[in-house]
């Protein structure tokens, strides 16, 4: 099947992101501590990023910790921050050599301080690559987003640098997190559940929103392009199939 000419880049979505739940289960239905599932969700990462590099969408941004996950037992949310430096440390090269800008969202007051140099020096490396943008959620919480971005605007009216009445919705979206970067186009959940968990709810507001049973450490280009190949069809009603997706990305890897 060859890809038609009306199925082009400027037809999938800008910016995705993914609700990656699942890891858990995944792993108990093997038998094997939860914390196996996460490791082997890593992987999915990894997966995700690829695809959507060469599928050239510009901005991802995936769910890795939320604000809520801190309720878990000690031990697996110490597991989770040691993978999450360990992948950290481990991957940023390779985002660097394919021109992959990383960002954290989320409140990171709450980490280690070992952490949140790692971030920081793993953000000022890829700061200035172009082809894409990776945003990693980490301690993050929708709520959180938009109180701190109301703690920006009312400092600055404090200050007497803004006026109530200029307050407004774009105003607004400027400050919550990623308003540098396109609008969010898709919202994925793997997992099962039917919910958005405290994520991205400002960002949201016009996303298209697609679930699937899947867990996310088998989450793969499959899943992956049947996603996007439904946002395209529900957006610009193309008709288009998952594995011309694929044949897209596949075709711009050369
Ligand atoms: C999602 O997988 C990953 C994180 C929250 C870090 P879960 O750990 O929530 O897996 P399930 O939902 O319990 O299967
Ligand atoms: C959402 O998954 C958070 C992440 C994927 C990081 P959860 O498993 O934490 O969400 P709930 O608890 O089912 O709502
Ligand atoms: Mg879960």
């Amino acid at each position: 099947m060859t890809v038609g000419p009306t199925l082009k880049q400027q037809v999938l979505p800008q910016h995705v992101a993914i609700i990656m739940d699942g890891n858990g289960r995944w792993a108990e239905r093997r038998g094997k501590p939860r914390v196996w599932g996460h490791k082997k969700g890593v992987e999915a990462v990894r997966r995700s990023v690829s695809f959507c590099r060469e599928l050239g969408i510009p901005s991802l941004t995936l769910f890795a910790f939320s604000s809520e996950n801190w309720r878990r037992p000690e031990e697996e949310v110490s597991t989770l921050m040691q993978l999450f430096l360990l992948v950290l440390q481990k991957e940023v090269k390779a985002l660097h050599k394919n021109d992959i800008r990383l960002k954290i969202i989320g409140d990171l007051s709450a980490f280690s301080p070992s952490l949140v140099q790692s971030i920081r020096k793993a953000e000022a490396l890829t700061a200035d690559n172009k082809a894409m943008t990776l945003n990693i959620a980490a301690n993050y919480g929708g709520r959180w987003d938009i109180v701190a971005a109301s703690k920006q605007l009312a400092q600055q009216v404090q200050q007497g640098t803004l006026q109530v009445s200029e307050i407004n919705e774009a105003l607004f979206a400027q400050q919550v997190q990623m308003a540098e970067q396109p609008e969010l186009d898709l919202l994925i959940r793997t997992g099962g559940d039917l919910r958005i968990s405290n994520f991205l709810l400002w960002q949201a507001a016009y996303a298209e929103l697609w679930f699937t049973d899947t867990l996310w450490p088998d989450f793969d280009q499959q899943v992956f392009s049947d996603a996007i190949a439904t946002f395209v069809n529900r957006e610009r009603r193309f008709g288009c199939t998952g594995a011309q997706i694929r044949e897209l990305a596949a075709e711009n890897k050369g």
